[in-house]
């Protein structure tokens, strides 16, 4: 596949997407904007790995005011928010402040809640680090952070100012954080996308570049005529309530999962409940499983930890009143939207996964 289409820019409705291989347009935008202060969030890895190549490329960089938090998910917390706010407020940032989020999903999910709240709401701009936010986590506006181990479970809805893909970043990032990526890129291709998907199932060779582009593409059509997740957005959770639990629901423990290792259990135990219910077909379905199982291993989840998976589902942001809601894509690269199921069908399918 060739990186032919992909173009160095996508205009979103309210802000721009670069594909900036030299921080040109990074340059170019730093240059004209008028922002008081310049704060960086990233964590110790992205400081290490990204910051010394994104520095030199404007002054305002140089003399930004870097706030570093831990890697991982348990930084997606309210004490690291309240970490943050103080720096901001001790470092005096008014309304004209800009906080650049240099980092993964966790950087600009945390860096985008912080930023939305602080004085009611400051710029932010957002650069990627990882597969996963490059293709995904950085687009669309949703940010936020954990809540007594719910995902996401306190958050807003804020887009950035601007995006700033510089691909060069995934030579740093290791192999299982580079395979985690994946998850969401499938999902996508999955849900829309015949010749994404196709080109992801025969992986003769991955464009990284193009895949990117594509699923900022195919998720950002989807964002324009749905920002507030009420309708069509909801696609996009396919594999995430069943992903979302079993994420939530090992966090902190010695069997803690990635974002994307979670996913794709939910996009398989979900996928096979939409074969159940004659949405998809079994060809799929076995693409699927083959495609996930050759990136990621299979969790394996004893009886305490299938019960608090299931407990987590009962919390999902879908459910109304007594009903699971699932995203399910189906048959012909479509989706469905709030397909009712119970627990009991979750917790039988479960098993199923675990017996594959
Ligand atoms: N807002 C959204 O729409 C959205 C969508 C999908 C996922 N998410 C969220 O994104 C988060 C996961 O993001 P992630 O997978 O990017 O995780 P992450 O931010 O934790 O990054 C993964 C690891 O890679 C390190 N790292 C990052 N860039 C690096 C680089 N270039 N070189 C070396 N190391 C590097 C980080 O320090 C970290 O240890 C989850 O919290 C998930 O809920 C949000
Ligand atoms: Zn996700």
């Amino acid at each position: 596949m060739k990186t032919k289409g992909v173009l160095s820019t996508l205009q979103t409705k309210n802000y721009p997407i670069y594909f900036d291989e030299h921080f040109s347009f990074l340059k170019k935008w730093l240059s004209g904007s008028k922002h008081s202060k310049y704060f960086i969030l990233a964590d110790d890895n992205t400081i290490n790995h990204c910051f010394p190549i994104l520095a030199n490329s404007h002054p305002k960089l140089k003399s930004a005011h870097i706030i570093a938090i831990n890697p991982g998910e348990a930084s997606k917390d309210l004490s690291i928010a309240q970490q943050i706010w103080t720096v901001l407020t001790e470092n005096e940032a008014d309304k004209k402040a800009l906080l650049i989020n240099l980092g993964g999903g966790v950087v600009s999910d945390l860096g985008g809640f912080c930023a939305a709240l602080y004085k009611r709401g400051i710029d932010f701009v957002n650069i990627p680090t990882t597969l996963l936010a490059m293709a995904d986590a950085s687009v669309g506006g949703k940010t936020g952070i954990d809540f007594l181990n719910y995902k996401n479970h306190i958050g807003t809805i804020q887009e950035p100012k601007a995006l700033f893909i510089h691909p060069a970043f995934l030579h740093t990032l290791p192999v299982r954080h580079l395979k985690n990526g994946m998850a969401e890129i499938i999902k996508i291709a999955c849900l829309q996308d015949k010749a994404l998907w196709q080109n992801l199932v025969n992986h003769d060779t991955i464009d990284l570049k193009y895949i990117i582009y594509k699923s900022i593409e195919l998720k950002h059509a989807i964002v324009k005529k749905d920002l507030k997740d009420e309708g069509i957005r909801q696609s996009l959770n396919f594999g995430h309530t069943v992903g979302h639990a079993i994420e939530g629901a090992l966090m902190g423990t010695k069997k803690e999962v990635l974002h994307g290792e979670a996913i794709a259990a939910g996009m398989i135990v979900e996928s096979i409940i939409a074969v159940e219910k004659k949405l998809l077909d079994e060809t799929t379905l076995n693409e699927l499983i083959v495609l996930l199982f050759q990136l990621y291993p299979k969790i394996n989840l004893n009886k305490l930890e299938t019960n608090k998976v299931l407990d987590h589902i009962k919390q999902d942001k879908k459910n109304t009143k007594d009903k699971i809601n699932l995203a399910l894509a189906c048959k012909g690269f479509k989706f469905k939207t709030n397909v009712a199921v119970s627990i009991a069908e979750i917790k039988n399918v479960l098993a199923v996964y675990e017996a594959i």
